[in-house]
């Protein structure tokens, strides 16, 4: 374990921020650190340049007559802002409490290390894997993947595979192996809202020139009805009921009652769509979010200023059959029907990334429950993810293959957040996990 341990931590001292310019350097040493480790576990590595961050590939000797398996994972992660709410600087990791602390500890360094030295543990004890094996190592998720479409379609027949694992998503609960079968997709956009050419007095031209801010607040206000449905023409055209076996096996599982939801989030009462109960509204249920907001005076006290310009953020998280481009088509037009008087209202698109579903009872599938169960000692639960990772169903449509969902991330991991963590024993269960994954889908 220790070994295990020491190569992660190296992975996690590398700032691997893909959003920020001033880290692209960190980014490519955490990608040459993965071509040499690789190439030391005696794979075929190769390491493809892109516009931005490189993409690493290493593969075992392809043999005739066996399956291949692809396994994706990225290595770059999202920024550590704000700082000061870290107890221990967010890259240099250490273990308290059974937990491993660091930026991407969870999100996704080291539940890609743990594919990786699974893959290791393997070749040391065997000598061989029982697949044929791809490893596609990007280093721009966090920033919704621009290259990898591109790549996926100039190098779609070397990356021909049978099936693909990724582990970059959750477990519901401590010690309950998950199995993802879905994921939402996103749509993001930002509303700029301008008025006068320049700050104004609020008393003095305040009720003849319109507020920018009070037109945010009426576009935030217009994406929902009062009981939370949303309210943009067509949103729900495309969306597939959920069926009775779904919500009868996901009543079942654990760690996603409305009172867990609470319990996590410590948000004062549960709140959604109605209908619906909240492992439904995760999984299963589009959503209309904004995620920031701005304009006018923040500071201490008051101003009375009216304000020249106002914005937000918005992303959508969808579900099949939804398609982001024609959500983004119909959120612009709605921005644009409740631009409120007055005010000239932009509607700027961002990325977005489609929704993925495929069958959990496929033999993979199956196969990848009877791994989980054997490295958790307990039969696995199926769930679809309330996060988004744009490239598996781009994956899906490229390669033809579908993703298995193998989470190892547990809801109060703080991905994204200060004070990331991995549970240094799912560490260790991942590892295990991948010895007897490619065992399993070699049997089908
Ligand atoms: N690993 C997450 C996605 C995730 C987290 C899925 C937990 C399921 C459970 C991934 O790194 C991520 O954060 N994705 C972004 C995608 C976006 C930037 C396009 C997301 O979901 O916001
Ligand atoms: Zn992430």
């Amino acid at each position: 374990m220790d070994s295990h341990l020491e190569d992660l931590f190296t992975l996690l001292r590398f700032p691997s921020i893909s959003t920020a310019s001033e880290h692209a350097g960190d980014v490519r040493a955490c990608a040459d650190w993965l071509v040499q480790k690789l190439t030391g576990m005696g794979l075929g590595v190769e390491l493809h340049e892109t516009p931005k961050h490189p993409i690493v590939i290493a593969r075992n000797d392809h043999r005739e007559g066996r399956k291949t398996v692809l396994i994706y994972g990225h290595y770059d992660v999202q920024p550590v802002d704000p700082v000061e709410l870290w107890d221990t600087p967010p890259f240099e990791p250490v273990i308290k409490d059974d937990r491993i602390w660091a930026r991407g500890a969870t999100d996704n360094k080291g539940q890609l290390m743990a594919h990786l030295l699974g893959v290791e543990k393997t070749l040391q004890e065997k000598g061989e894997l029982p697949v044929n094996l791809i490893f596609l190592f990007e280093g721009e998720e966090e920033i919704g993947s621009p290259n990898l479409v591109p790549f996926l379609q100039a190098h779609k027949d070397e990356l021909k595979c049978d099936v693909i694992a990724v582990s970059d998503t959750g477990m519901v609960a401590k010690g309950v192996p998950t199995m993802g079968y879905g994921l939402r997709g996103i749509a993001c956009c930002e509303v700029l809202v301008t008025g006068p050419k320049g700050d104004l007095h609020s008393g003095v031209f305040g009720g003849a020139v319109a507020n920018p801010a009070t037109a945010v607040a009426r576009l935030v206000a217009s994406l929902h009805d009062e009981n939370g449905k949303i309210a943009v023409e067509g949103f729900y055209d495309d969306v597939k009921p959920l069926e009775n076996w779904e919500r009868e096996m996901w009543a079942q599982i654990p760690g996603v009652s409305d009172e867990d939801v609470l319990r996590i989030t410590g948000a004062p009462e549960a709140f959604g769509e109605p209908g619906y109960s909240s492992a439904e509204r995760l999984w299963a249920r589009p959503t209309a979010e904004v995620n920031g907001i701005g304009g006018g005076y923040q500071g201490e006290g008051s101003k009375t200023v009216l304000p020249a310009k106002a914005m937000a953020k918005f992303s959508f998280r969808l579900v099949p059959d939804q398609d982001p481009a024609d959500i983004q088509k119909k959120v612009k037009a709605h921005f644009e029907k409740h631009a409120p008087k007055g005010v000239k209202v932009e509607v700027v698109v961002g990325h977005d990334g489609k929704p993925y579903y495929s069958d959990p009872h496929s033999e993979d599938g199956k196969a990848a429950q009877r791994a989980l169960e054997k490295a958790f000692g307990k039969q696995p639960v199926l769930i679809r993810e309330g996060g988004s990772i744009p490239i598996i169903k781009d994956m899906q449509d490229i390669l033809g293959a579908d993703s298995l969902l193998l989470g190892l991330a547990l809801p109060d991991c703080q991905i994204h957040a200060p004070n990331e963590n991995f549970w240094v024993e799912n560490f260790e269960a991942g590892i295990k996990l991948n010895g007897y994954l490619l065992e399993e889908l070699a049997k089908g």
